[in-house]
């Protein structure tokens, strides 16, 4: 039985998930390790009669002090990095402390697109994408320069949800431009991603798709895989997907488990291809992956339900919008993964909308500085008043008041029978003066959730049903790019 848990990690979504467990049933303690103080979460440990010690959460050797000198027995993972740096097998192998989170060869399906593509095309798992690596800055330059295609250029390693480039190359009289623009962004990531040395691959090239984008999150112990409700993110910094891509400013989910958008059976292929990951991964690296893994997907006309990237995690905000409205225990969650009876676990959310969105400084994402050190003024009470609920993420509470750190300050979660209904909720909150900085200007979307977005994503979404559907008798023409030998055509079919 689990009495002690430690939660790692400073944002909105650690939030949710800490108020997930603050609703407990169980007689446990809660603790949490962070860089600056959240409200949110040392409000949930002082529920559950622990607290926050503030430290980083990404060194092994300081987690494994507070889980020696609080006596913990389970420590949740909210974040990406501290799985990359190996937090899990340190606390497992040293203390013998079980972990949610997968270990870090597992969370290699995140923190390597590269890792994660091979899988998928080894194990035959639908939804992969034709993809091409690369070490060596010379022959990404020339597979550039040979093929021109449309593709999305990526840093191989998770690079903080940047860095990603999407170049259509269809015009033909463009096409010197395009190979321009390709090559000078290669050029200025492998300057970057160089600085990783923990992966060889440095940049993965692959084929653009186009479509409506959704993510799948699923708790797995490993064997069997717990799908929840579907949720649509958010990335671009302002309204209608325009500006620099985010960590998220907003997400929509329900009612049900699926969007408006996203048909059952799309859903069910969704899941299908999460379930194969998890066993591709024990296969390939005899490793049970223990805790969250998400697909972040995108309905495509070349296969429906096509994988764009995964996280080893839930996605921020998308885990608020589950977290919110999780009606079943997590805790009988977490031990359920632990003892590898998933099965048993009867998942349950409320059946209503949730829309959630980020509020934050003016500055962010580009000029983190700008959007530091403004102090915020929220009358939470008044929120949830209004049938809102506020999840603190990039602020340090102080003596002086509530600083903001630079990213998403706070994430408002409406509820609502639809997901317009909802987002209205939420808007009215963020155009209110219930939350403001002092001397300063929180950007936030209003576009998100909006009916008529909805709407035309039902009617995008039915094209590309269309398009995979027939697509489906047809065979593919694949290119391999083959170091040393060039480009190689040849065919496939499902
Ligand atoms: N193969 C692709 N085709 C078209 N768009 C893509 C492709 N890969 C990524 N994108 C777009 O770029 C965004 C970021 O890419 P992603 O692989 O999720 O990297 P990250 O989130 O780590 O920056 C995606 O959400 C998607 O909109
Ligand atoms: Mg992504």
């Amino acid at each position: 039985m689990v009495s002690k848990i430690l939660l790692l990690g400073e944002c909105s979504r650690e939030h949710a998930i800490a108020e997930a467990i603050a609703r407990s049933g169980h007689k446990i303690r809660l603790y949490a390790l962070m860089k600056h103080r959240n409200p949110g979460i040392e409000r949930c440990c002082k529920a559950r009669d622990g607290e926050i010690i503030i430290g980083d959460f990404l060194d092994p050797e300081t987690v494994l002090k507070v889980v020696r000198d609080k006596g913990i027995d389970l420590v949740v993972i909210g974040p990406e990095e501290p799985l990359f740096r190996g937090v899990v097998n340190a606390v497992e192998d040293v203390e013998g402390v079980p972990c949610i989170g997968p270990r870090r060869e597992a969370a290699q399906v995140e923190q390597s697109k590269a890792f994660m593509r091979r899988l998928m095309w080894k194990y035959n798992i639908p939804g992969r994408l034709r993809f091409w690596t690369f070490r060596d800055v010379r022959e990404a330059l020339e597979f550039i320069r040979e093929t021109g295609e449309s593709v999305a250029i990526k840093p191989a390693r998770q690079f903080g949800g940047k860095g990603v480039k999407v170049i259509a190359d269809f015009q033909a009289y463009l096409r010197d431009v395009r190979s321009r623009v390709k090559e000078a962004h290669v050029t200025k990531l492998f300057a970057e991603v160089s600085k990783y040395t923990d992966i060889e691959d440095k940049i993965l090239i692959e084929e653009k798709v186009e479509g409506i984008e959704y993510t799948l999150q699923c708790f797995t112990d490993g064997v069997n895989v717990l799908p929840l409700p579907l949720v649509q993110d958010y990335k671009h910094a302002y309204e209608y997907g325009i500006g620099p891509e985010t960590g998220g400013m907003g997400s929509i989910m329900g009612p049900g488990i699926t969007l408006p958008f996203i048909t059952s059976e799309e859903y069910e292929k969704s899941v299908q291809i999460v379930k194969m990951l998890v066993e591709a991964i024990r296969k390939e690296l005899g490793v049970e992956y223990r805790g969250i893994i998400s697909g972040q997907m995108m309905l495509t006309p070349v296969w429906g339900p096509t994988v764009i990237e995964c996280y080893a995690r839930f996605g921020d905000p998308e885990g608020v919008n589950v977290l919110s409205v999780l009606e079943t225990d997590i805790v009988d969650i977490f031990e359920a993964i632990l003892s590898r009876s998933l099965p048993k676990i009867k998942l349950e959310f409320k059946n209503i909308a949730v829309v959630v969105k980020a509020a934050a400084p003016l500055g962010y994402p580009l000029d983190r500085k700008l959007a530091q050190g403004h102090i915020m003024e929220i009358d939470e009470e008044k929120i949830v008043e209004k049938g809102c609920k506020v999840y603190y993420g990039s602020v340090d509470q102080r003596e002086e008041g509530l600083i903001t750190v630079g990213s998403r300050a706070v994430e408002i979660a409406g509820f609502g029978e639809t997901i317009p209904e909802a987002a209205h909720k939420v808007n009215e909150i963020l155009t209110s003066s219930l939350i403001r900085l002092r001397d300063w200007k929180l950007i936030y979307r209003l576009d998100i959730g909006s009916r008529i977005s909805i709407e035309k994503m039902i009617e995008n979404a039915e094209i590309i049903r269309r398009a995979y559907r027939a697509r489906k008798l047809e065979r593919y023409v694949i290119k391999e790019w083959i170091p040393g030998k060039g480009l190689i055509t040849y065919m496939y079919g499902e």
